[in-house]
């Protein structure tokens, strides 16, 4: 049964109208420090000797495909996120973010979940493909106190970056709180050579009150009205659960990067200053071909893989930021958006340079999706809070289709902020951008819309019947009812 979370302002207020007529009776000086009225957060940065290291690897893949059978455990805990704060936090397996889980195609994966918070939770395997009662969605609620097995088969040719998270009605307070992790899948033979070492970056951000709480400020107030429009951004960016952590490379180094994106609305535009990245993949895993930027876009809930050459100098250093992005309409828009922020230290170390690893010029073979076969376009216009101008609801099918069927969907953001579009189950191929065509094909489960875009891409309702959540991605928008139900059948 879908029930509204009580924490939440009517739907009514979710109108930017209210909203924008609510702050312009606002003194200028109160919108300035939005992200703090009434709120004093804690600023302190975590210790800045911080090495980056990666959760702990829950089962890994230096093995044979077969079955892995692991327990995870949600539980409340105390994390200290930021220098001298102790905060109520909640964990999988005692950590945040929760171990990473290394899977390889053609695993058998069976995962114990227990769920030990004061409220319903569940595991959701975010872009993996799999049947539908092991989505972990809201329609398979685990009471507190409960458990549930996921249990599921990991498909070829689905090798990539993915993530975990909570998919209750209140999913952004569960992963502000600490519910999130990755999911590494290996293919039998990676076409990226060995002598590439690996990093796993989780990237979030958060925001605390002055006694270490997690902030969730009243949703009626001005603070949790602008949570509300933008999605919840904090100040402080995290690394794996680190501020400002460092990661050593060799000069002439190459590391493979997978990088997730766990905040709740934050997109990043990351840029390491004296470097490109060779951008091999996204949320479905490899691209066919490496693609070299200078920097790279990751909305909230994406992923992306980077080949990171270390170009500088024994004993040098370089910083990754993530430099300014405009994702919001302007009467919300942070008054700080346009600083660049810097999230981790690259720290080169005194070891001469190694001769350069030889990279592959082709990773992989992506089939295209036919879009002569396709047999409907579903058009889904993203208004403030809402597709197709309704709100969420459990018992509602907001498109049936037949297993199988190969469909494309047209995105339509019809309002001034960017809202990222995910689907379960299935992955899918970006056609085209305001009608230009993507430049190469990859697969992805989230796609960045931006304000007043459209976005179509093409899916095939592949093996797996049954209800599928499509939402954006922006946790406070999802939750409030920005999401719809894809039936295959
Ligand atoms: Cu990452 Cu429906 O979720
Ligand atoms: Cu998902
Ligand atoms: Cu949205």
């Amino acid at each position: 049964m879908y029930s509204p979370n009580p924490l939440c302002p009517p739907p009514l207020l979710w109108r930017v109208s209210a909203l924008v007529a609510a702050l312009s009776s606002l003194a200028p000086h109160m919108l300035a420090g939005q992200e703090h009225i009434d709120h004093k957060p804690v600023v302190a940065a975590g210790s800045p000797a911080a090495k980056v290291s990666g959760p702990p690897i829950l089962v890994n893949a230096s093995r044979k495909p077969g079955t892995v059978e692991v327990t995870i455990t949600a539980e409340p805990t105390r994390v200290s996120f930021v220098r001298g704060a102790s905060t109520p936090a909640y964990a999988y397996n005692g950590r945040v973010p929760g171990p990473t889980l290394e899977l390889r195609e053609g695993d058998k994966v069976v995962i114990h979940f227990r769920n030990r918070l004061p409220e319903p939770s569940t595991i959701h395997w975010h872009g993996l493909h799999l049947p539908v009662v092991a989505d972990g969605s809201q329609y398979h609620l685990v009471p507190p106190g409960g458990q549930y097995d996921y249990e599921f088969t990991i498909q070829p040719g689905t090798a990539g970056t993915y993530w975990y998270h909570p998919h209750p009605h209140n999913t952004g307070h569960q992963i502000a709180k600490g519910l999130y992790g990755a999911v590494i899948v290996r293919p039998p033979r990676d076409p990226v050579p060995a002598a590439v070492k690996e990093k796993v970056l989780i990237f979030a951000d958060n925001r605390f009150t002055s006694d270490g709480s997690v902030d969730f400020p009243d949703p009626a107030s001005i603070p949790g009205r602008i949570d509300f429009e933008n999605g919840r951004e904090g100040p402080i960016l995290f690394v794996n659960g680190s501020v400002m952590p460092a990661m050593n490379i060799r000069s002439g180094e190459v590391q493979r990067w997978r990088v997730v994106n766990a905040s709740a609305a934050r997109v990043l535009r990351l840029a390491l200053r004296g470097h490109t990245f060779l951008h091999i993949g996204n949320d479905g895993g490899l691209f066919e071909h490496p693609l070299e930027v200078n920097e790279i876009l990751v909305a909230n809930s994406e992923r992306v893989e980077l080949l990171v050459r270390g170009t500088g100098k024994p004993g040098e250093t370089a910083v990754l930021q993530t430099l300014p992005y405009d994702r919001y309409i302007p009467q919300t828009r942070p008054k700080d958006w346009s600083t660049p922020r810097d999230i981790l230290t690259v720290q080169y170390t005194n070891q001469p340079a190694l001769q350069p690893v030889k990279l592959p010029a082709t990773y992989r073979a992506i089939p295209a999706l036919d879009t002569a076969k396709s047999t409907a376009t579903r058009v889904m216009a993203m208004s403030q809070g809402m597709i197709n101008g309704k709100l969420h609801d459990m018992n509602r099918i907001d498109v049936s289709a037949p297993l199988g069927a190969v469909e494309i969907w047209q995105i339509e953001n019809l309002v001034g902020m960017d809202h990222p579009f995910h689907l379960h189950g299935f992955q899918f191929q970006v056609i085209d951008r305001n009608g230009v065509p993507a430049p190469f094909r990859s697969w992805k489960d989230t796609v960045n819309v931006p304000k007043h875009e459209t976005v179509r891409f093409i899916v095939r309702y592949d093996k797996y019947p049954g209800k599928w959540m499509f939402h954006c991605h922006i946790l406070d928008h999802s939750d409030h009812g920005m999401m719809g139900v894809l039936e295959v059948k």
